[in-house]
This record gives structure tokens, sequence and C-alpha cells, in this order.
């Protein structure tokens, strides 16, 4: 038996959180506050979390730079998500978003202020006053180095609450037992130990997988590593055909260029100096929701108007902005774009492209963060033991297309919720059930196998391959062909995996090791990306299909959950968006056409 081969160390916690960044600390300290014992295991140190390149900031209708209201935020957040949203849990969000907010204030994050000290708010995509009749400066800003200024401030309240961490810890699977989660088995990349945490709720925290695309504004750590841990659990993901891109990448390098660049008074221009925004947006311009820009610009491009000399990005001006205001307000993209792209901002554009960034998709949830699924009857049922956060859940607030500063809200709002959940329905230093040998085996035998693989394809060859087939063929725009060929092209990509080949076969900072364990999250991702994005006939959203390209409400108003067999089959069912608001105290949002 391969585990009698390792140091395996036994941890109990009340809660166990997979992931250091904005959602896993908010759940972390919530958890702590309330007493409850926490573990928080995180494969680099927190403050490295992907959070902290989050730039232009957190929605919340504070109304500082004009009126505002929440239930206009909700309204936004439906329209934006292309009624894929759970308007329960976008109801939810946007309430508890301004709370949220004086919450991050108090506990000490460094905001952009105003002249009078209120916190400073800029316009972003998609945010409206009064149902979309106005412009809203909604969007609150520590500078454009917003996720920084979170992350670090919850990192040091995890500390003043004492979490425990256990840092460069990378999660491997998920203890299993008779349908509960009951803790996480990981491995301490500093000396090979193995470490196996029991505790009476776990919580994914653990990002996006925007990896699985060759260029994307996502760290190299952001490889789906909860949404391939609830694959192999036999948990569904949901809504996963759901990919956003961002319009403004930098051409090349693909870092992010923050939407608080045209939401400061940027603009997109083409090869002939056009403000194309203008036709496909009249009225929302270059702030209509980046679904919509991202398409206009792969458009422009396609049209043969793109800049440089193979016509193949566009580029984003600011220079007519007063450089004072720069200097003090995007300071952070003025370094990026000098450093990737060559740019002064106050003099030349940026040259951009729509770059992958985030994942509406995950593991499915409700507004506690309790993991749901439904059963072959088509019932909803909790996880027990079960939870999940931030990029890494399908809550679902962002529905088929996420409103930019809605993610480090959803963040924190919802790890706040699975704190207070736990703290409902936990009861601190409870007796844990024991977990089977079986289940460990199970794991440590898949770890050792990969460990020791020593047959011809070496995983970045892998690797590659997966990111340049999502790349070309799950893009901005897809039809059936494209996705078709994903879908093959990945099913040989997962057959040809059965022969990697590793070179380091230790335990102690083994990034092979690291690298193999990571792409096949990556690839459990994708393939469940391409087969959902095949079978959804319909375009929503980030989910442009050429070949259907209208919204079919009648059949494709719901949500898709897949599951994943070892033999690289997806299953799907199905479940309704749940239209109904969570109080009374406003109107279901009735879905209608889309228009900026
Ligand atoms: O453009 C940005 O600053 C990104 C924000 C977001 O994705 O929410």
């Amino acid at each position: 038996m391969a585990t009698s081969s390792y140091t395996i160390i036994d941890h109990t916690h009340d809660v166990v959180v997979v992931g250091a960044g904005g959602s896993g600390l908010r759940a972390a300290v919530g958890l702590a506050e309330l007493g409850l014992s926490t573990a928080c295991v995180t494969k680099v140190f927190p403050t490295r979390s992907h959070t902290v390149a989050a730039q232009g900031g957190i929605s919340a209708a504070l109304g500082n730079m004009g009126e505002d209201h929440w239930s206009w935020h909700m309204y936004d957040t439906v329209k934006g998500s292309d009624w894929l949203g759970d308007q329960d849990a976008i109801e939810y969000m946007c309430r508890e978003a301004v709370r949220a907010v004086v919450e991050l204030e108090h506990y000490g994050v460094p905001f952009s202020r105003r002249e009078d000290g209120k916190i400073y708010q800029r316009a972003f995509g998609g945010m409206t006053t009064r149902y979309g009749e106005g412009t809203a400066q909604r969007t609150c800003a520590a500078a454009d180095r917003t996720g920084h200024a979170i992350l670090h401030t919850l990192y040091q309240q995890a500390l003043r609450h004492r979490v425990n961490f256990f840092v460069e810890y990378f999660a491997l699977d998920l203890l299993v037992h008779e349908g509960r989660v009951q803790g996480v088995l990981a491995w301490n990349l500093a000396d090979g130990t193995l470490h196996r945490f029991r505790s009476q709720a776990t919580v994914l925290a653990t990002g996006g997988y925007g990896r699985s695309y060759l260029s994307c504004t996502s760290a190299h750590t952001c490889t789906g590593d909860g949404n391939g841990m609830a694959l192999r659990a036999g948990l569904p993901l949901e809504d996963m055909e759901f990919v956003q891109f961002h319009p403004t990448g930098i051409y090349g390098a693909g870092c992010l260029i923050t939407e608080g660049v045209r939401g400061e008074g940027g603009y997109l221009t083409n090869s002939e100096g056009e403000h194309f925004m203008e036709r496909y947006a009249p009225h929302a311009k270059d702030l209509a929701s980046r679904d919509v820009v991202s398409r206009a610009i792969t458009i422009e491009i396609r049209e043969g108007r793109g800049v440089g000399p193979r016509k193949d990005h566009v580029h984003l001006h600011l220079e007519h902005l007063d450089s004072a205001i720069v200097h003090e307000r995007l300071p952070g993209i003025s370094e990026t774009a000098r450093i990737f792209a060559g740019v002064d901002v106050t003099r030349e554009p940026i040259p951009v492209l729509p770059t992958v960034h985030y994942n509406m998709g995950g593991v499915p949830t409700n507004h506690h963060g309790e993991v749901r699924r439904v059963d072959d009857r088509g019932r909803e049922t909790i996880v027990p033991g079960a939870f999940a956060v931030g990029e890494t859940a399908c809550v679902s607030v962002h529905g088929a297309n996420r409103l930019g500063s809605n993610s480090l809200l959803d963040l924190v709002v919802f790890g706040r919720a699975v704190a207070l959940r736990c703290g409902e329905t936990l009861k601190g230093g409870a007796r844990l059930p024991s977990v089977p040998d079986e289940v460990t085996d199970r794991i440590v035998t898949r770890f050792d196998t990969l460990r020791h693989a020593k047959g011809t394809e070496p995983t970045a060859r892998l690797r590659e391959r997966m990111q340049r087939t999502m790349q070309t063929e799950a893009s901005v725009f897809r039809t059936k062909e494209t996705l078709g060929k994903a879908c093959r092209d990945l099913d040989e990509v997962r057959r040809a995996a059965v022969d990697v080949r590793l070179s380091d076969h230790g335990l102690v900072w083994n990034t092979d090791l690291v690298e193999t364990l990571e792409f096949e999250n990556l690839l459990g991702c994708a393939i469940v990306t391409a087969e959902g994005a095949l079978r959804r006939e319909e375009s929503r959203g980030a989910h442009a299909r050429e070949d259907f390209p209208a919204r079919d409400d009648n059949t494709w108003l719901k949500h898709t959950q897949a599951t994943l067999g070892d033999d690289g089959r997806v299953r799907f069912t199905y479940r309704p968006v749940r239209l109904e608001p969570l109080t009374s105290d406003v109107a279901s949002i009735a879905p209608k056409a889309r228009v900026y």
C-alpha cells in the first residue's frame, strides 16, 4: 500500500479553509472571530494569492459620488449576468455590499479618498443608476491596487484572530466518506510530509482556472485546484462554459489593464482611429459590460481594423487624461504598461487585446456557500460538510457574465456568509467521525503514481496542448465545429496524460509534481468547460455561439451542472435559474434583451 511509505501527520479543526485569497481569508477571519478552530491551507504565501492582482475596485452602492441604491446594483448585476444569475444570491450580495465595504474600511483597507474623506468611487462597465438611466460611480478603489490593499488587510486580520496557517501546503484531495466531506489531504512542499486535516466543514477557496488557457490575466497559480478536487470527489461543477475575457489585457503579455482606465475616461480605438464602441454600445460606449466590449474588439480585428503590423489588437487611450489624475489613481497600470508594453501612458496608447480573466462557473453553492448538487431526479441537495467561495464557487451571482468589481465583492460577502453559516450550524470542538483508511489510501495512491510516473510525455507539453486548444477553440466566439474539435483534442490530451513523465521523483519542493497535479486539475476544468459549451446551443453573456447567435430563454434559462467520470465522460444535469429575489423588498427582474 503506497500510504505506508509516507509520513502522514493528523490535524483536527472545526473548519479547514483551502486557499488564502480574499474569499478564503475573509471566511477564515469570520470563523476565527466566532471562536471556531480554523486551519487555512494554502499553496502560496497568503499575500501572494491572486486577489493581490485585482486592480480597479470593489462595487457597493455607497452613493459617495452621487445617488445610488443597492437595488440598482442588483438590477445591473442581473442584466450583466444575461439573466443567468440567481436573483436571491444577487440580492444578498448587493444588499450586503455596503456593510462589507464599511467593514473592510474598519479592518484597515487604505481606500482612496475624496476631498471630504469619503471613500472614492469610480465608474465601471455595466454599473448604472436608476435601472440603466445614468452612469453609477459605484466601484470603491484603493488607487488601482484595490486587491492588494484588501488582501494584505485581511491577512493582518487573520493573524490577529489567530487563524492557523499551513503555508506552501498543496491540497491533494477531499476526504469524502459516505457522501460527507470530512477534510482534506495536503502535501507540505517544504519537507515532503502529508497532512490529513479532518474537520466538520471544508471550505474550497482556491480561485479560478484561467491557466487552462494560453493567455490570461490570472497568476500561474490559478489552476482550478478546488474544482479539480470537487470533480474527483464526484461533485458537479456549474456553468463552466462561461469564461470571461477582459477586454484590455496587454497585447502579448496578457497582463491586466484595469477597466478603471475606461472608468476614468479612457477609450478604445481601431486602426482608423475610430472610437468604435460608440457603434456597438451607443449609450454605455467603452463602459458596456465586458462580454460586449470583448466581442466588439474581436470583430474589429476580424474585419481588418486592428492596429499594429499584424492588425491583431486595438489601442486603449489615456494620454488625454490629466497626468496628475493618472499618477494618483492609476499608478499600477502606468508601471505595468511601461514594463510590459514599453509605453508611457501619458503620451501613447496601450496595445490591448481581450484576455481570459475570470471563470463565472465553479462549485455550485447557495448564498450561504454550502455546496449543492442536483440528483438524478432533479432534486437539489446540500453536500454535507462542503463549502465553496470566491472564484472557485458558482453561487451564482455572475451568471453568464460578471460585471467588473463584483468579484472582490463576491469574495468578502460570501466569505463572511460561509463563516456565519458555520457559526449557526457547527459546534466548536465537536467530535469528528473517523475517516476510513481506504479514503486516504486512494488519494495517496494517485499522488504516488504521479510522483513516480516514467512515461514519455512531459507535463509542460501536455499543458501547452490543452492551453492552445482552449485558446483557439473555446474563445470569445465559438461554434459547434470549434467546440467539437476542442472536446476531441482535450480527450486526446487526457489519453496522452496517462503516459506522463516526471523528471523529479522527490518529495521536497518537487515543482514538477506540483505542476503535474495542477495540470490534472486544469484539464478536468477544461474538459467540462468545452463539453458544456458544446451543449449550450445559444448565446448568453460570455458564451457567444456564432451558430446560435440568439439567447434562448425557452430552452436555456438554466444552469449546467457537469460531473466528470474517470473515463473522461462528462454527465450533465440542469437546474432552473432562481428568478425570485431573496425578500419581498424587490421584484423579480424579468428577462429581456440586453441593450447598452
Ligand atoms: O478591470 C479590473 O480592474 C478588474 C476588475 C474585476 O475583474 O473585477
